[in-house]
């Protein structure tokens, strides 16, 4: 049999001390913080905040939103990420800080969903530079993704349907 031919992909992730972050990314978990606390979780019980850090300085809030009917409801990280595109639809997004108050979140397993990752990616992509992903449960050691793609290794696009984005 022929040798496989082999696609990587390296993924890297940044883990640190709060202490260690810089101003920026510790104001926009802080942020972040404050939307989980307006999080709407009465099924789950499990608030996350999104903070989305725009390339003029505006920081747009989100944070999930459940609904009786399981799957109407929307991950934290993405209301923002959709709020942020709504309502400043040419301007970049440089970051995005996720964070939760769980006490039964376990801080190095705290990451966005799938579906949140293809929404991250599509942001992205769209507006052509690295959009950082900075995770954070409670108090505790921070996680950062350089780029949304990075957590998503091989995503699915607009190039896999063979058309254009015109937007
Ligand atoms: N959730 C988020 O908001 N973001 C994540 O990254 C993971 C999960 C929400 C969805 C649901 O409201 C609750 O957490 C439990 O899954």
């Amino acid at each position: 049999m022929a040798k496989p031919r082999v696609r990587e992909f390296l993924s890297t992730l940044n883990l640190c001390s709060p202490l260690d972050l810089d101003p920026e990314d510790r104001d926009l978990l802080f942020e972040a913080h404050e939307a989980a606390s307006k999080a709407y979780a009465p099924y789950s019980r499990f608030h996350v905040g999104g903070a989305v850090r725009l390339a003029n300085g505006v920081v747009v809030r989100g944070s999930n939103q459940e609904n009786m009917a399981y799957p109407s409801g929307m991950c934290g990280e993405r209301v923002a990420v959709f709020a942020a595109g709504a309502q400043h639809p040419d301007v970049a997004m440089t970051a995005v800080a996720i964070a939760s108050p769980s006490p039964n979140a376990l801080a190095h397993a705290f990451m966005p969903c799938g579906g949140c990752r293809q929404v991250l990616v599509e942001a992205e992509r769209r507006q052509g530079i690295p959009l950082r992903i900075i995770l954070q449960v409670r108090d505790e050691n921070v996680m950062i993704s350089e780029s949304a793609l990075n957590l998503m290794p091989f995503a699915f696009d607009a190039k896999g349907l063979g058309v254009a984005l015109e937007d």
